[in-house]
């Protein structure tokens, strides 16, 4: 084994090597130049065509354009009905607006454990955690990879529970060869700058069902329920948001979405590449992709496995040494999520809207408890997991990915010779 970057030996991956996401090509100028020029820059011909080619690609019968992924994810809350005080399922470890959303609507946020191998909600925890409250699950297709959404779908029948998925970094991943964004009742997708659609900010609501459709788009302008082709009588029949988007970006992501099916090939071909290369690689815990299910490999996690490290002491700090012996040999690693949900602040001090508001709603607190030991596999995973996104996209290849494979095998090979005491990560 070659020495590791950190004490002096030689970097796994080049610098330059790895090129910058996303990929910008005659189609993107071509494309924004064009709404750069036009007479209107918000409500114009790239949000229609964009919103029209969306819904073709993923499938779904309707899909709005917004300013970012969280929200389309409100909008899947109000489109679903979710009153003030109504308690609202979510993982707890996800990013923070897959719940933040909840309270955007007034209701209550009710986490359950995450599942180790998939990272995604745990499906045999779910019922315990359904109070009489419960309207509606918010599942996260985490990292790229589908929740079992037959499971889901049974839960959420059999308790009449709506379902909102998170696909914010799910674009293209299947579950039994059907696209996120169509079990629910509402999806969200996310196109901000490091998801695999990227629009630099931007997002997109999907349902396919017509009155989630109608009730998520009043809240999308204002409150009108008009169409964005016809004029607006602005006039608030509801309470809206301001959650558009504007025709240069929609121009941006209808060229990044021409490019999809190559990007979406390149992640996969990367992805497999990587995986492959990583087996039995010691002291790492690959990634999961369980059969019926096809990984987008947005961000592809590598966890230490600590039992067989064996080193006692705290696992994050051995985790953040090993994220700056990657760094050394020029990996792009870090770390995403370093809290579980419910132990961020919003959620211990009940404070959202101020006054305790949605908790001080009459009954709507019963029983609700943030207590962060509830949840043992979401703190196992958030200590022992370092991420890699964007690295595996378009336009890097094979030869990125056997440098990459390299470094993380020194390293994870290598442990032993790191020292978390030392460690100056900057994750
Ligand atoms: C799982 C998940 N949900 C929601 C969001 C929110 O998306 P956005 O940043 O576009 O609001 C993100 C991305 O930040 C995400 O990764």
């Amino acid at each position: 084994m070659s020495r590791l970057a950190i004490n002096g030996g030689e970097q796994a991956v080049p610098e330059g090597l790895i090129k910058p996401w996303p990929p910008v090509d005659e189609t993107d100028e071509r494309l924004v130049m064009d709404a750069l020029h036009a007479e209107q820059q918000a409500r114009g011909k790239h949000n229609l065509a964009f919103e029209k080619e969306f819904a073709e690609w993923n499938g779904s019968r309707h899909a709005i354009f917004t300013n970012s992924g969280t929200a389309a994810l409100h909008m899947g809350l109000a489109g679903c009905g979710i009153g003030a005080g109504d308690h609202v399922l979510a993982p707890a470890y996800t990013w923070s607006s897959s719940a933040t959303c909840i309270l955007h609507h007034n209701a209550i946020p009710i986490f359950v454990d995450i599942d180790f191998d998939t990272i995604n909600i745990d499906t045999r925890k779910i019922e315990a955690a359904i109070t009489p409250r419960t309207k509606a699950i918010v599942v996260v297709h985490l990292h790229g990879l589908a929740v079992n959404m037959a499971e889901i779908m049974r839960i959420a029948d059999k308790h009449g529970l709506k379902v909102i998925e998170d696909a914010c970094q799910a674009h293209g991943a299947t579950f039994n060869g059907t696209k996120v964004g169509n079990f629910g009742h509402a999806a969200a997708f996310s196109l901000n700058q490091n998801k695999c659609l990227c629009s630099g900010e931007g997002g997109v609501f999907v349902s396919n069902d017509d009155e989630v459709a109608a009730r998520a788009k009043q809240l999308w302008s204002f409150g009108e329920t008009r169409a964005p082709e016809e004029s607006r009588d602005y006039h608030a029949y509801a309470l809206g948001w301001m959650y558009r988007n504007n025709e240069l970006t929609a121009a941006f992501a209808r060229a990044q979405l021409s490019r999809y099916p190559d990007y979406f090939k390149t992640l996969r071909d990367n992805g497999n590449l990587l995986h492959e290369k990583l087996e039995g690689t010691d002291n790492l815990i690959r990634p999961t992709e369980p059969e019926g299910h096809v990984h987008n490999w947005y961000n592809y996690n590598l966890r230490l496995d600590t039992e067989q490290i064996g080193r006692h002491g705290p696992p994050r700090a051995m985790r953040d040494a090993a994220v700056e012996a990657l760094q050394a040999e020029g990996v792009p690693v870090s770390v995403w999520q370093k809290f579980l949900l419910p132990e961020m602040t919003v959620f211990q001090a009940k404070n959202a809207y101020g006054g305790g508001f949605p908790w001080s709603i009459p009954g709507a607190d019963e029983g609700v408890e943030y207590n962060p030991e509830d949840f043992p596999v979401a703190r196992r995973h958030c200590d022992t997991y370092i991420a890699m996104v964007q690295a595996l996209r378009a336009p890097n290849g094979p030869e990125v990915v056997e440098r990459i494979a390299e470094g993380v095998i020194k390293v994870f090979e290598g442990i032993g010779e790191l020292d978390p005491a030392e460690s100056q990560a900057v994750t």
